[in-house]
């Protein structure tokens, strides 16, 4: 139903350096995989096969991990090495890939802004690779596009989090219009403590209407002169045109230490529940 998917991947990482010295973040491991592959397994098994990456300098490891490796396929060939290779290239024969450049870092808005060329006049979803998310049934980006197909505005996905970390995020008001599912009336981009109005925090996982891109380009860079794609929606939300779905499933912060750990402890749980290693 949706053709594209759009991964903003400029960031610089630095609450994990020095490993994102010379490395970008989206390529940290967990487990066996890169963080930037569980995204993309994600936008497939929805359906979307049409990749986009927003990048930026020192990035050039998700443009080579997917692509082929002939050095590396001609050495792994006939070895028990090979299989690890089948997940990424099955990625690779069933998605089409492009790339643009956010030159100057100035939020994720910007950054949704600068894969306009990638994306066209169509609507497109958005995966922030550092949520890494493990949906209950469908995934996550799969949940929202069950939402999408039925009301065909643009769908946040949302998770409640405690009093003391709702300034870390985008934040919504809304109505609940059926279980687990808000009509967002507004949205505050991470409130300062105590003036959030409600703590249900959006993550990084949108459906977006394409109407999006000429709102970005209207919108006023925040006080860190940074544009907030949390601002643009806010337009929408005040013509009663975005829903936020609380997802079922699990979502890990893999942009902080503690998160990341969580998540390879619970992948690590899950491959040995399996017994696989
Ligand atoms: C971004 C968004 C924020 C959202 C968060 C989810 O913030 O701006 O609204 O809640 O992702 O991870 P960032 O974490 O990039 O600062």
């Amino acid at each position: 139903m949706l053709n594209k998917c759009l991964f903003p991947v400029a960031g610089y990482g630095t609450r994990f350096l020095p490993a994102t010295k010379s490395m970008p973040k989206e390529m940290l491991p967990i487990l066996d995989k890169p963080l930037v592959q569980y995204g993309v397994e994600e936008a497939l098994s929805a359906g979307i096969r049409g990749i986009g990456f927003v990048t930026g300098r020192g990035k050039r490891a998700i443009e080579d991990h997917f692509d082929v490796s002939y050095e590396l396929e001609d050495q792994v060939r006939g070895t028990n090495k090979e299989s690890a290779l089948v997940g990424i290239r099955e990625l690779i024969e069933q998605c089409t890939f492009s790339y643009t450049r956010q030159i100057h870092m100035q939020g994720l808005g910007h950054a949704i802004l600068c894969g306009r060329s990638l994306i066209g006049n169509e609507p497109f979803a958005v995966v922030l690779a550092d949520d890494l998310c493990f949906g209950e049934g469908a995934s996550v980006l799969g949940q929202l596009l069950e939402i999408f197909a039925e009301h065909r505005l643009s769908v946040v996905a949302i998770e409640e989090v405690p009093d003391e970390r709702v300034h870390q995020y985008g934040v919504i008001a809304g109505e609940e219009v059926s279980k687990d599912l808000y009509r967002v009336s507004d949205m505050i981009e991470k409130p300062e403590q105590g003036t959030a109005p409600s703590n249900l925090a959006i993550i990084g996982r949108y459906i977006l209407t394409p109407d999006i891109f000429e709102i970005l380009q209207q919108t006023a860079p925040d006080t860190r002169g940074e544009i907030q794609i949390t601002d643009a929606l806010v337009q929408q939300a005040k013509q009663g045109k975005v829903l936020a779905y609380r997802f079922k499933g699990q979502r890990f912060d893999c942009g902080s230490l503690a998160g990341y750990v969580d998540a390879t402890n619970f992948c690590y749980e899950e491959l040995r529940s399996k017994g696989e290693k």
